[in-house]
């Protein structure tokens, strides 16, 4: 009973952060795709807007850090779409961290979202794959994730996280049918990366992002990650000694 890719025959997929960005077009690209699509977020306004644009696409209201919200938002979709195929936990922040000042507080928000919230949004799920023998789990990291980044300590830190969660529960689930998969997208823009002043090489659209990512799901790939050239270009770099990698990179983003 190896975990398979998913297919909308199978149920409903539903994505966590699909107010905007990445999470919006890829609600978008599974809905002309043919999947019933269930999409969560804080903003409801932002939501009905995104479910406006397909009849395939349900907004459903849900902050992830809030555990008992996360196991409602899974009991609703379920009762209105049916199963949850494939669950996309998307949601995510970006707090730039300023060391020498450590801002305990940026931390905090970050993994809580993060990491945790991916927890709380996992949580009602996989008991419902494994009972059902099926099922995908999409983690959305980064390639921020492979290696520490200036101003990315609680960021960096949360995406790196995921890899390894995700990496475990593969091995854990993959008996019980239940698939994972990493997603680690390099820039790609949405409203949370048009702020950054800094240059963002091989800067993607969220549209295009949410291509990849489709195809990368539906080839039950355990690592996704584009664009190829800019993940090679890191996966690369992070196979140097560790003190190299550091010296390296703090100087060639020294701004
Ligand atoms: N853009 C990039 O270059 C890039 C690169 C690598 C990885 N990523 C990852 O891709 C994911 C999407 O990012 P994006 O660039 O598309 O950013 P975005 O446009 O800012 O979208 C973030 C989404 O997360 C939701 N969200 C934030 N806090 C939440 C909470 N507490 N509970 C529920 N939803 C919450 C937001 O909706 P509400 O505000 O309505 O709650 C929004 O829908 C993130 O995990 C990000 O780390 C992005």
């Amino acid at each position: 009973m190896a975990p398979r890719a998913m297919h909308p025959s199978d149920g409903c997929v539903w994505i966590t952060g699909a107010s905007s960005g990445i999470g919006a077009a890829l609600a978008l690209e599974m809905a002309t795709q043919g999947w019933q699509v269930a999409i969560s977020a804080r903003r409801q306004q932002a939501l009905d807007e995104i479910a406006a644009q397909h009849a395939n696409i349900h907004s459903f209201v849900g902050d992830v850090t809030d555990r008992a919200a996360m196991q409602a938002v899974v009991e609703t979709i379920e009762s209105q779409l049916g199963s949850i195929a494939l669950g996309v936990m998307n949601a995510g922040i970006y707090l730039p961290t300023a060391l020498p000042d450590f801002d305990v507080s940026l931390f905090d928000r970050t993994f809580e979202v993060n990491l945790t919230g991916a927890v709380n949004a996992m949580a009602p799920l996989v008991p419902l794959m494994v009972g059902r023998g099926a099922g995908r789990l999409a983690l959305v990291s980064s390639v921020a994730g492979y290696g520490g980044l200036p101003t990315s300590a609680a960021y960096g830190a949360s995406k790196a996280a995921l890899f390894n969660l995700g990496e475990s529960m593969a091995m854990d689930l993959a008996d019980h049918g239940v698939g994972v998969s990493m997603i680690a997208p390099g820039f790609v823009k949405t409203p949370a990366t048009d702020v950054n002043t800094f240059s963002m090489p091989f800067i993607i659209s969220a549209e295009e992002a949410a291509r990849r990512m489709v195809k990368g799901l539906g080839q039950a790939k355990t690592h996704i990650s584009f664009p190829r050239r800019f993940s090679l270009l890191l996966r690369l770099i992070n196979m140097l000694p560790r003190g190299l990698y550091v010296r390296l990179v703090g100087r060639s983003t020294a701004r």
